[in-house]
Order: structure tokens, then sequence, then C-alpha cells
């Protein structure tokens, strides 16, 4: 049925003259990774591993400059990784706190995934399909994403007719999209809709300051960029967890605003935990100004034993939008969960050609399964992240202002924004993956989210190499 063509090429051939090289320098790190224990791991991060062959490996020479191209240098990109560590083209083991870049849920290459991988692969679940058609997987993560927003709901984990529909609860899944760029624009996109349908004045839409919703380009907007390009909305920023602050627009604009949007943990602004009291008012003024109340949980939404951070503040959003780490890392999907009445943009609306992946999907559930089986570690390891970050803060007073973020996503505030600087380049230097926010005016502060493999042993590596670096 499938015609005869040319075999499959070897995977050195497609990575042209160096690439059997290549591919032994690749399969020697998994070879190393897979072969050691974590203890083992751990002690011998940042070091060169001289098990891996030395290789010349391929240039970003055509790559855009902000993403590494032309850059001098030997390359030193990833060549493969196991959970929560990584080797480097330059034969380098690192420990990686970030998890990826926060999408990498169960880290590099966990077994569970990847036999669930060939096992679904096996089975013929297909890795992607037209939106009309969409496979089990992704019709039953449709379901489980409804059944984690609306806890104790009955019916909906047999996807029984009888659940399908929760008054005023997050009962519609938009699920046919890729990146959380376009969830996040999805929902700015009901918020327009649904103003459009009352008023005809320009919409306000009310944002943190400090925001990140991806790139599309109403979202860069909220964030300060490409001024006057949207002319026809207005864009208001609040600094998190200023109740007062928060109560001029809404008074000022009233029905005007179309929506709120906030991530629970601002990742793109040193880990700011937004608080529950702050988000329960938000809430009020909202239905005060008929208002939307988005939540984006694309970095938090898989990244706690209890799913979606939104849950602790005892309210229900109008939307949620959840990405990044939901299928594990393995394929972009995203998702904006809402409730009923705002089911209203058309199909190309909305739509991502990619995002409508049954193999995609059928890993999310079973990384959502790992997360309700393993709820308890993933529990100890947050409290041992804060813990940690608390301890290290009490050591160095003088150095660290504050602790921020909640559990895995967690961020070390330091007073100075060149020891924050300073800190994450000797981190790296050290084999110690984490990232730094010092690079607008005010912010200060070294980040880390593990990933969800990430143990005690992990975490006090991280905790002893603070130390020792704040010490120093
Ligand atoms: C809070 C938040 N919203 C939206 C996005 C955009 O997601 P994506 O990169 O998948 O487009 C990100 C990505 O980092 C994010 O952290």
């Amino acid at each position: 049925m499938i015609p005869d063509g040319p075999g499959p090429l070897s995977g050195a051939a497609l990575l042209g003259p160096r690439g059997q090289e290549i591919l032994a320098a690749i399969d020697a790190a998994r070879e190393f990774l897979e072969s050691h224990t974590e203890e083992e791991l751990l002690s011998r991060v940042g070091q060169t591993i001289d098990e891996i062959p030395r290789v010349d490996h391929l240039t970003k020479d055509v790559f855009q400059a902000s993403y590494g191209g032309r850059k001098p240098g030997a390359p030193d990109d990833v060549l493969t990784g196991l959970g929560h560590f990584f080797i480097t083209e330059q034969r380098r083991l690192f420990l990686d706190c970030t998890g990826g870049h926060y999408q990498m849920t169960w880290g590099y290459r966990h077994p569970v995934l990847t036999a669930a991988l060939a096992e679904a692969e096996r089975l013929g679940i297909l890795w992607d399909a037209h939106s009309n058609i969409p496979g089990a997987t992704v019709k039953r993560l449709s379901y489980k994403l409804v059944e984690l927003c609306n806890p104790g709901l009955q019916g909906i984990a047999e996807c029984d007719a009888s659940g399908c529909s929760v008054p005023g609860g997050l009962d519609t899944v938009l699920l046919g999209i890729c990146t959380g760029s376009v969830a996040c624009s999805t929902a700015l996109k009901i918020m327009l809709a649904r103003h459009r349908e009352a008023r005809s004045d320009p919409p306000v839409v009310i944002a943190l300051e400090g925001n990140y919703h991806g790139t599309d380009i109403f979202a860069q907007s909220m964030r300060g960029m490409w001024t006057g390009v949207v002319a026809g909305a207005e864009f208001v920023t609040l600094e998190p967890n200023d109740v007062q602050a928060a109560e001029e627009p809404f008074a000022r604009f009233g029905p005007r605003i179309m929506g709120f949007m906030c991530e629970p943990v601002m990742m793109n602004r040193e880990a700011i935990l937004v608080e529950t009291g702050y988000m329960r008012r938000i809430r009020e003024l909202c239905d005060e100004a008929d208002a939307l109340l988005a939540v984006d949980e694309i970095q938090t939404g898989f990244w706690e034993p209890g799913f979606f951070h939104y849950r602790r503040w005892g309210i229900t959003p109008d939307l949620v939008i959840c990405g990044k780490g939901m299928a594990a890392g393995l394929h972009p999907l995203s998702a904006v969960i809402y409730k009923r009445p705002l089911d209203v943009l058309a199909q190309y609306d909305a739509i991502s050609t990619n995002g409508n992946a049954p193999l995609a999907a059928m890993i999310a559930l079973h990384s959502i399964a790992m997360i309700e089986q393993d709820a308890e570690r993933i529990g100890a390891a947050a409290e041992s992240i804060t813990a940690m970050a608390h301890r290290v803060k009490d050591k160095f007073p003088d150095r660290i202002d504050a602790v921020h973020g909640d559990g895995h996503l967690c961020g070390l505030k330091l007073a100075k924004v060149n020891d924050a600087l300073e800190l994450h380049r000797r981190c790296v230097e050290r084999g110690v993956w984490v990232r730094a926010h010092a690079y607008h005016e005010g912010h200060s502060t070294v980040l880390c989210k593990f990933a969800l493999t990430a143990g005690p042993a992990a975490i006090e590596h991280l905790g002893g190499t603070y130390e020792e670096l704040l010490g120093g």
C-alpha cells in the first residue's frame, strides 16, 4: 500500500559528512548518562566527560543572531540528556535546574515516556491529524483537562455526557493549538469577540507589569512592544500584588475592560508570586466590570501535584491557558479551558496545523497520570526547593533580599544586579544550569524550575553550589 521507494537513510547521512562521528558522540553521551547513578553524575557535574569522543560539531552560522548565529568559538550545544542532566557538544556534564526551557516536565528522555512513545507508535496512534477528526487521545485529553479544572466533577472521568456541562465551570476546551503563544492569543481573541458583541468603544486589556504571554503582536503590545501598532485597543499594566493600584483602572475604564490576564508565578519577571488575596480582589473587580479573567498557566499548570496554581486561590477564572510542559516537551501542545458561554470563535480564528496531535496528547495523558501517581514525592520536592532557597537566603541576608516564586518555580532575589549576574555565570561555569533575570532595570534574580524528576540530591547540589559561590 505504501509505494516502494528509497529505503530509510541512515541518520549519519542526513547530518552530512561528519554525521557518523556526531551520532557516535550522541550515543556515547547517552550511554554515559544511562550507566551512571544520580550520585555519580552529580559528582561529575561541570566536568568534561572523556568517555565521549571529541568531535567537530556543526556550527550555527546561518542561525539568527539572537539564537546564537555566527558566534565565534567552537559550538557547545546540547548532545543529549537524561532526566535533569544533559551533556553538551564540548562534552560537559550539566545539572539542568530549569527543565529544558521550563517545558521538559520530566526532564529529558524519561524512560516511562520513551516506552509510552514506542508503544503508542506500535499501536498506530497518529502523529497528527486534521482538527475535524481528533483521535481518541486528543478527545480524552480534553475531558482530562476539564476534570483537572473542576475537581470532584462526576461523569467526566468516564467521558460521560452527564459531566459535559458545568454551569459556571470551565467545561469547554480548545485543544487544536500548538504553542502557548497561540493559546494566549486565542484567549485574548475570545475576550475581544465578547467585547465587540456588546460594545463599539475601544477595548482595554489589563495585565501585570513584566508580563509574558507569548509572541503574538497583541500579547507583545501588552508588554509595551510595537507601541501604536495595535491602536484600536488600550493596554494597562499593573504592579503585581498591589490591590490599591488595581482599583484605579477598573474604576476608570469599567465596562470598556475586555479582560485581565496574568500568570500565577511571573517567570518573565523574577518569579514573582501573584498572591491569593490579590487575585480574589481581581476576580471581584472583573465581575463588577463584566471583564473576563484569564490565567496563563503555561508555566505552572503541570508543575505541581495539584495541577493549575489558580485552584489554590479559591476562585474560578473565565479562561485558563496551558501549554509548554503539557506534553512533557515531546511536541508543542497547548489548550484554553473556558466557560461554555465563551465558545464564540470560529474554527480558523484560532488554530494551529500541528495542534491536533494524537501522539502528543497520548504523552500528555501519560505525563498527567505520572504527576497524579507521584504527587506526594513531587510535593515533597517542591517543599525542599523552597526550604533550600530560604536556607540560602538566611545564610546570606546581606546578599539576598528575598525568595521568590513557589515550589519548583523558585527565584533568589539578590540585593545587587551584579551579584545575580555573577552567581548565574559561576553556576553555569560549574555545570549548574540556572537562569538569571538581571537584564531589565531592577531585576536581580537567579531562577530555577527543576524537572519533576529532581529529588533531594539534585536540589541540595544546587543549594550547595549557591552557598559556596555566595560565600566566596
Ligand atoms: C507564561 C507564558 N505564556 C506564554 C508563553 C508562550 O508559549 P510558547 O513559547 O509555547 O509560544 C510562555 C513561554 O515561555 C510563557 O511562559
